[in-house]
């Protein structure tokens, strides 16, 4: 591309400059990447082991309602470590999961989910074996 210095007017000869100038560092950085790092700077790739969460509510219609929405975010593990909650706090707190979060749980479940959770919640077994297996 030939651009005649005598077309260009002042602000545009600067603009070209700047181009000019950012592309020289883009293609300067990039070589730099290419190179390596600094010195004595090694990128090494890292192995990390997740755990998988396997554990589910069970079955039958308010375990498979609560499979199915309570475990797409987190574990059965963040439920089951809460203290003893009564009713109302749990109808809240899965009204604050739909609201807040986005959990796809419809209103008409609300009521079964609460009543569920609340039984589930009170019986002290979950909550030790619970606080065991997250210790
Ligand atoms: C769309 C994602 C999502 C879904 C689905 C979801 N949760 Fe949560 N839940 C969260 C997040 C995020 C937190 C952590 C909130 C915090 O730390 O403040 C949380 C925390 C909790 C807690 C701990 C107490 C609290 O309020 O922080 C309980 C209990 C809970 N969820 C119950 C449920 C139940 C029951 C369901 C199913 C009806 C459910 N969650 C579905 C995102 C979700």
């Amino acid at each position: 591309m030939a651009v005649s210095m005598r077309t260009l007017s002042k602000p545009r000869w600067l603009m070209f400059g700047m181009v000019v100038a950012v592309a020289c560092a883009l293609m300067a950085s990039r070589a730099e990447c290419e190179d390596g790092l600094a010195p004595g700077f090694k990128l090494k790739s890292q192995k990390i082991e997740l755990p998988v969460e396997k554990q589910t509510f069970g079955t039958g219609p308010e375990a498979d309602a609560a499979n199915a929405h309570c475990l797409t975010c987190h574990s059965r593990g963040m439920i089951d470590t809460q203290p003893p909650m009564p009713l109302a706090v749990w109808k809240a707190e899965i009204n604050k999961m739909r609201s807040a979060f986005g959990c796809s749980a419809p209103e008409e479940l609300v009521d079964s989910l609460s009543k569920f959770f609340e039984h589930l919640n009170n019986q002290p077994a979950t909550r030790q074996e619970a606080r065991a297996a997250h210790r």
